[in-house]
């Protein structure tokens, strides 16, 4: 066993920029937080697990990312805003997945925005809702009835957008990792039990056999331990 960091290694004497700047070319990247026991909500949303370090990388993490994709459940219970500048970088758009496109094309995601979201949804998406949402948002399918995340991947490269932030929740992060499309993974696991039987950070099916993943650094901030750690593609 060894020693991965001095406890007391926190992540505001590393130059976060640095250690987490993606690779050059396409990279999708995914960040959590998640509680000791894997609990991904307190109450229903994040924020009761996140610290101050935690909410420093998320800002961190968006200012590297050519777009941040989010599943529209998570969308809607954490009333997303839309995009953001960060470090001085001019804000990227968020991409919403959804299926029924049950949003509010009055939603904060919307309407608070300095860049046009998309929503990426399915051929079969009900008409009503597709001509509302495409007066706020571009409306592109990339699947019939389930978005396939190797051709949304594509259209957002095909968009220029490169280096993709997924944001969740689990059922999307599943989607994601079902199709080999997962590169890295940023994880702040809180010091919180927090119980109950809430989804953990994958919801979907099982994945067998199992994804593996190398561990690039361990941080830590007032006890919560920041993970990256990257996807073993076979
Ligand atoms: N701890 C954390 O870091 C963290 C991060 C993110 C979210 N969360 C929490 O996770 C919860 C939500 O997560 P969730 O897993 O239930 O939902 P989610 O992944 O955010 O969203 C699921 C929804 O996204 C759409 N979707 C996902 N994959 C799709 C596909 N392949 N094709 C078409 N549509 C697709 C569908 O939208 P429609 O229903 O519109 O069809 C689906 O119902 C929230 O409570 C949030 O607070 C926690």
């Amino acid at each position: 066993m060894r020693q991965l960091f001095p406890v007391g290694n926190r992540p505001d004497g590393v130059d976060l920029a640095a250690v987490y700047a993606p690779p050059a070319g396409r990279h999708v990247r995914a960040n959590f937080v998640v509680s000791t026991d894997g609990a991904t909500t307190v109450g229903g949303v994040s924020s009761g697990l996140s610290s101050d370090a935690d909410r420093d990388l998320f800002h961190v993490l968006r200012s590297l990312c050519d777009v941040v994709l989010v599943g529209a459940t998570t969308a809607r219970r954490e009333n997303y805003g839309g995009a953001r500048s960060y470090d001085g970088r001019p804000p990227v758009p968020v991409v919403v997945v959804s299926r029924s496109l049950d949003l509010d094309p009055g939603a904060r995601l919307f309407t608070d925005t300095t860049v046009r979201p998309w929503v990426l949804t399915v051929a079969s998406a009900p008409a009503d809702r597709r001509a509302a949402l495409s007066a706020v948002a571009h409306v592109v399918d990339a699947g019939e009835h389930s978005v396939d995340i190797p051709a949304a991947l594509d259209l957002l490269a095909d968009a220029g957008l490169d280096h993709v932030l997924c944001e969740g929740g689990p059922h999307l992060l599943s989607d994601v990792v079902a199709a080999g499309a997962l590169d890295d993974l940023c994880l702040s696991v809180a010091p919180v039990l927090a119980g109950g039987a809430g989804d953990r950070l994958l919801a979907g099916m099982p994945l067998m056999p199992p994804v593996p993943l190398r561990i690039e650094h361990v941080l830590e901030d007032s006890g919560t331990l920041f993970l990256r750690l990257s996807t073993v593609h076979g």
